[in-house]
């Protein structure tokens, strides 16, 4: 079968947190779901969950964890077993678990910036400490790298008791390598801090590269860490909320459950239909998602290169989000108000992500060409009037 994501879903009518935030004559590319129509098995599965009557308590669907000890090993070639496996009611609420876990008052989380907005917040709600990394531009490879130097001292001065990984990373689309997903861990392994992995845009990667969960790299690395992924950015079903924790230690396995406990009531029973049938059958509409986004990542790079050579891009290997640097331009203060008012483009602001990013905007490429290109015109020909 072939999908369509060219064809335009208007979720302007729809309670879309996207589209509702900002005025109808707006193109919203920010927060960062897709505008595309979801693989027709997965409403399927959930209409027919629908077709029984009573929404009473429900298990954790054994399927479901199945589905994904599957998956971990048909892509990875990593063992997980069942009992490894923990729902989780998003991403987000997962690292705070994780914080409550693992981090003792007096110690800290370290950050690796520029960082998905939440990551400042988990620290925070849970009363510890923060520390940042920031990852440097590499002007050859135009990708963000590791100040490994920066990442062990940061760890020993901040006591961290946890870092958490962003991998593939939003919102610098880096998909980082073997090498150095094993030598941030060494690193973390040399002073017993708990690596948490968030790995939700895993299956968002582009031709050439390579996703490697920082767990699968060998038990000794596992048995230090948590895996988040989720099928919720892959097969665009974030507002349901199904995410998965993979640990397979049994002493941190029981630490992250004690910490979830009461603060959490699972993974909603319809959720988990849409998550199951994602997995199990969504595979050809994510192949050709996937395609189609490559083909939009390019068209931003080229048109951007093109039409603003000043702003400064990143490869981008994985994710459906662009991080522009406008610091040498005239509208650095502050690009995303400037685009808001004079392009009607909302994009996210590049403060969010760390206070030195103010000359950022995240732009999120995940929905129907006309519409990337309507809004890619209207942000050029209001920097063109400058
Ligand atoms: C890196 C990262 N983690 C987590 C999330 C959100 O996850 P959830 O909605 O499951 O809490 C996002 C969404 O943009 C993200 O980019």
């Amino acid at each position: 079968m072939i999908y369509d994501f060219d064809k335009p879903i208007d979720r302007s009518q729809s309670d879309s947190i996207k589209w509702k935030a900002y005025p109808k004559d707006v193109l919203p590319l920010w927060i960062a779901d897709t505008d595309f129509e979801v693989a027709p098995e997965i409403i399927a599965a959930i209409q027919e969950r629908m077709n029984h009557p009573v929404f009473g308590y429900g298990v954790d669907n054994p399927e479901l964890i199945e589905t994904v000890c599957e998956r971990m090993k048909r892509q990875y070639a990593w063992e997980v077993k069942a009992e490894e496996v923990t729902l989780v009611a998003g991403i987000v609420s997962g690292y705070n678990y994780a914080c409550r876990a693992f981090v003792n008052p007096g110690r800290s989380v370290l950050i690796q910036t520029p960082a998905y907005p939440p990551f400042f917040t988990g620290p925070t709600n849970n009363r510890v400490g923060s520390v940042f990394n920031p990852l440097i531009y590499n002007l050859e490879t135009s990708r963000y790298e590791i100040d490994f130097n920066d990442f062990e001292a940061k760890i020993v001065s901040g006591k961290v008791g946890m870092f958490i990984l962003c991998n593939p990373q939003n919102p610098t689309g880096r998909v980082f390598n073997e090498s150095e997903l094993r030598r941030m861990a060494q690193i973390c392994l040399d002073h017993d801090v708990t690596i948490v992995s968030d790995e939700i845009h895993a299956e968002i990667i582009y031709s050439g590269e390579k996703h490697i969960p920082i767990a699968s790299l060998s038990p000794e690395i596992a048995a230090h860490s948590v895996t988040l992924i989720a099928p919720s950015k892959t097969f665009n079903i974030p507002g349901l909320s199904c995410s998965v924790a993979i640990i397979q230690d049994e002493k941190l396995r029981e630490t992250y459950r004690t910490a979830m406990m009461g603060f959490s009531s699972g993974v909603s029973l319809l959720s988990q239909y849409g998550g199951l049938a994602a997995y199990r059958q969504g595979g050809e509409w994510l192949r050709q998602m996937n395609a189609y986004l490559e083909s939009n990542r390019d068209f931003v790079y080229q048109t951007i290169s093109a039409e603003l050579p000043e702003v400064r891009q990143t490869k981008i290997q994985g994710t459906f989000l662009a991080w522009l640097d406008f610091s040498d331009t005239k509208i650095s203060a502050d690009p995303a108000s400037f685009f808001l008012e004079k392009a009607k483009v909302a994009l996210n602001e590049g403060k969010t992500f760390g206070a030195q990013y103010g000359g950022f905007t995240r732009l999120n490429f995940g929905t129907n060409r006309a519409r990337l290109s309507q809004a890619l015109e209207r942000m050029v020909g209001a920097f063109r009037k400058l």
